[in-house]
């Protein structure tokens, strides 16, 4: 399973690489106007910090602005993957830039059959949207599960990116399906590390690490 960060704040993406788990960043317009930088420098930072994919996602609404854009932000990085919401000028998008060798990963996508329609056109990634489709009491994972097994039976290449997560269950559910990445905010990954019963453990043997040096009389 790989790991993608979605976030375009420099510091967490720097921290998740430190701990060397990261293997990707997805950004998109609203991650990146909570940065107040300048879009295209700070795709370039993000691709300075981490060695894999990372998605810039087009404004244009039409076919063409989508791919006159994505011909522009694939020209940063070797590792830039255009972000194309899933709309009928989007899935046109896809297929001309796929076409084109540019790599894509279709966004904003709630149901089985935008993902089939993303692959078909040959999207490099496909991002199903777990916890928006969860806001409006519907099932994200059950969603997930469905483009999984479809994406399976007819081997689509394209990979799937589990994306709008939430919380670590999320990712757990996520992982058990196979699906090929999940894409993550920094808060939820900090999470993974956490078990009260490591930090329980840590205690207690650090506790039995100084009597025993006492004992030993290697301290007083
Ligand atoms: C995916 O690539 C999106 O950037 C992201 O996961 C959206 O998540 P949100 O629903 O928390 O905004």
């Amino acid at each position: 399973m790989k790991i993608f960060l979605d976030t375009a704040n420099l510091e967490e993406i720097k921290r998740g690489v430190e701990w060397g788990i990261v293997d990707g960043v997805t950004t998109n317009p609203t991650l990146i106007s909570k940065e107040k930088a300048p879009f295209k420098e700070r795709i370039k930072e993000i691709c300075e910090l981490v060695k894999g994919p990372v998605s810039a996602e087009v404004t244009a609404l039409d076919w063409e602005g989508m791919v006159r854009e994505a011909e522009e932000l694939a020209k940063l990085d070797e590792h830039v993957v255009i972000k194309i919401p899933l709309t009928k000028d989007g899935v046109r998008a896809i297929k001309v830039l796929s076409e084109k060798g540019i790599k894509t990963n279709a966004t904003l996508v709630f149901s089985p059959m935008q993902a089939v329609l993303a692959a078909k056109a040959g999207a490099t990634y496909v991002s199903p949207f777990i916890g928006r489709v969860d806001d409006v009491s519907s099932d994200g994972l059950k969603m997930l599960e469905e483009i999984a097994v479809i994406f399976a039976n007819y081997a689509f290449e394209t990979e799937i990116i589990a994306a709008s997560i939430r919380h670590p269950m999320h990712v757990v559910e996520a992982a058990l399906m196979g699906v090929d990445i999940v894409t993550m905010p920094f808060a939820v990954l900090e999470k993974l590390f956490k078990h009260p019963l490591t930090d329980i453990g840590i205690e207690r043997f650090m506790k039995d690490w100084e009597e025993y040096r006492k004992a030993i009389g290697e301290v007083k």
